[in-house]
């Protein structure tokens, strides 16, 4: 089944007319930031796709394209309705990769909870929602688990929100999710797994189910720190190889997403206290891609997308 759905939308051979003319999808917050923009755009020019960097927050004619590629829309969780809005529009207008059904599973770290039931090894996670109890809930989380743990909003990225407090910092946790649900947001409350510390995490990239390459990412939460104020926290990434029990984990993630094979995903993993690799995150917005990191990537990529069928936009 899968096979055949990436047959389907990676079909081989040199003649394949696919995306020709494809625009990058950056934000203008985030435009001078992406890194992976510029080898991105080389490496299209270079399989013959001419490729437009235009952020989502500026007015444009999206449709006349063959692809919108999502790439750095990276302030979306700050301005949801909007850029959700923008996403729906935009994909009647032209196919939104990965497409906007992705999108909207995604975009929310529930989605973590689906994984979980499919088997996926996740790290621990307890969901809080408005409404919620926050104390209680932590006080029976705290009978259980670990000297540190983590709350972060379940729409957001960049580690924006997100903190790591020690198990006595009980009412500083407690504020800290009251915030996020009084302002409506739902929140996850997951144990610090802390060998992130001295091991990073592993992110591993894949373009069209396949595995490209992957990265280490060192730990980004610091304790006692606030959260960051930038749109980002800032990234120490380095080169590593994943290890055959990642490479797994991360494939078992991938199949488990119920839909067809996305043209790119991120899988970004952590090992808990017994050296099992778990899933943080697995990205199908706006992950970083690492090109510059990994020879050959940029070029993968560009081959995939020049190959890639989209499903038809919806018609106005
Ligand atoms: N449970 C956790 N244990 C250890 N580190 C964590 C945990 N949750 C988040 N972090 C740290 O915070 C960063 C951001 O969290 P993440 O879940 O990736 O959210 P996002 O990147 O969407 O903001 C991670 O890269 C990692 O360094
Ligand atoms: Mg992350």
């Amino acid at each position: 089944m899968r096979g055949d759905a990436l047959q389907k939308h990676l079909p081989h051979g040199a003649d394949v007319a696919g995306s020709r003319r494809i625009a990058l999808v950056t934000a203008e917050a985030a435009r001078s930031l992406d890194e992976d923009l510029s080898p991105l755009a080389d490496a299209l020019h270079h399989a013959g796709v001419e490729a437009h960097i235009l952020a989502w927050d500026a007015a444009h004619d999206w449709s006349g394209f063959d692809m919108l590629l999502l790439r750095s829309t990276w302030d979306y969780a700050a301005r949801l309705a909007e850029f959700v809005s923008w996403a729906e529009r935009a994909s009647r207008a032209a196919p939104l990769v990965n497409a906007l059904p992705m999108l909207r599973w995604n975009i929310d770290k529930h989605y973590l909870g689906a994984l979980a039931s499919a088997g996926v090894p996740v790290v621990s996670t307890t969901f809080l929602e408005p409404g919620t109890d926050v104390a209680a809930v932590l006080a029976g989380f705290l009978d259980h688990e670990c000297a540190e743990l983590v709350i972060k909003p379940a729409i957001g990225a960049g580690s924006r929100d997100a903190l790591r407090l020690r198990r006595a910092d009980r009412a500083a946790a407690v504020a800290h999710a009251g915030r996020l649900l009084a302002a409506g947001r739902s929140a996850l409350l997951q144990p610090y797994l802390s060998r992130v510390d001295e091991e990073g995490e592993t992110a591993l990239i894949f373009f069209g189910g396949e595995f490209s390459h992957s990265i280490r990412k060192a730990a980004l939460l610091k304790s006692g720190a606030g959260p960051t104020t930038g749109l980002f926290a800032a990234e120490t990434i380095s080169a590593r190889d994943a290890a055959p029990d990642e490479l797994a984990v991360a494939r078992r993630a991938l199949a488990a997403v119920p839909f067809a094979v996305p043209l790119y995903a991120r899988v970004d993993l952590i090992r808990d206290e017994r050296g099992q690799p778990r899933l943080l995150e697995l990205e199908l917005i706006e992950p970083s891609l690492f090109l510059a990191h990994a020879p050959g990537a940029a070029a993968r990529f560009a081959d995939c997308i020049r190959r890639f069928t989209p499903a038809a936009a919806v018609p106005l």
